[in-house]
């Protein structure tokens, strides 16, 4: 079984599910202050969602309790929105949320500083950034599936930060995750060609400090095994003919994948 393939039609119809998530992550970055909970932006996500008449894609997905996961400082990926526990200043909270819209589905994250942050975090943002603004540029027909894996590794790694093994992006499309699955680590030149048509969800995750993480007693939260932060930025990304295609976000955006 080859990587699914989607034609320019349904293309757009992941770009309509891709716009509602960056229309979402978009609002509730600015939502995004010292004070603020977030189970707020949960139910900012929930009820915005709605509006736009699609469904959120990780509720009650494997179990997962909320639509949106709030990732604080030493937590990676799959933090759980919380009512008690308010961001501070110096934080960052990575925001990673999904949906589906007319049997599509688009997934995207991003990091935000809360406040003014410490000079290492701003730096661990803009590297683990810049990790996805390389992969991206890697979405051409032609190029081998591990060339994305290595360009973030490589551009993480020479910046003295390190690459999270345990979670990886995927494929995605009439499913959240298609296969296969894409490593954010590896030798260039490895795995399948791409080719038009190819959607993945690109998505590094970073730690300041060693690669280890743990998964707390709720079962979902994954945190650092040392202690040092984490960021994480994602985007659906296809690939075509005039080069790779952002899908969650609008037309216009270019520079900076966020
Ligand atoms: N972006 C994450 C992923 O690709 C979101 C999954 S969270 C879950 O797996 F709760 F839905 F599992
Ligand atoms: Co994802």
């Amino acid at each position: 079984m080859g990587i699914n393939l989607r034609s320019p039609a349904e293309l757009e119809k992941m770009h309509r599910a891709g716009l509602i998530v960056w229309d979402v992550l978009t609002l509730l970055r600015e939502m995004v202050r010292p004070g603020a909970t977030t189970m707020e932006l949960e139910k900012y996500a929930e009820r915005r969602t709605d509006e736009h008449h699609a469904r959120p894609a990780f509720k009650g997905y494997l179990g997962y309790p909320c639509v949106l996961c709030a990732s604080i400082n030493d937590e990676v990926v799959h933090g759980i929105p919380s009512p008690t526990r308010k961001l501070k200043e110096g934080d960052i909270v990575s925001l990673d949320f999904g949906v589906e819209f007319e049997g599509y589905y688009a997934d995207a994250a991003v990091t935000v500083p809360v406040g003014k942050i410490r000079p290492e975090l701003r730096e661990l943002l803009r590297v683990t950034r810049e990790a996805l603004d390389h992969a991206i540029d890697k979405m051409r027909p032609g190029n081998r599936l591990s060339d994305i894996s290595a360009a973030v590794q490589t551009w993480v790694e020479r910046n003295g930060f390190s690459v999270v093994r345990e979670f990886v992006g995927h494929s995605i499309g009439t499913k959240m995750h298609e296969d296969p699955q894409l490593p954010n680590y590896g030798d260039p030149g490895h795995g399948p060609r791409l080719q038009e048509g190819m959607v993945l969800a690109i998505e590094p995750m970073v730690n300041a400090g060693g690669p280890g993480v743990r998964v707390l007693e709720d079962k979902w939260t994954a945190v650092t095994a040392d202690g040092s932060c984490s960021a994480h930025f994602e985007h659906t990304v296809a690939a075509t003919s005039n080069g790779p295609w952002v899908l969650t976000r609008p037309r216009g955006v270019t520079g900076p994948s966020w």
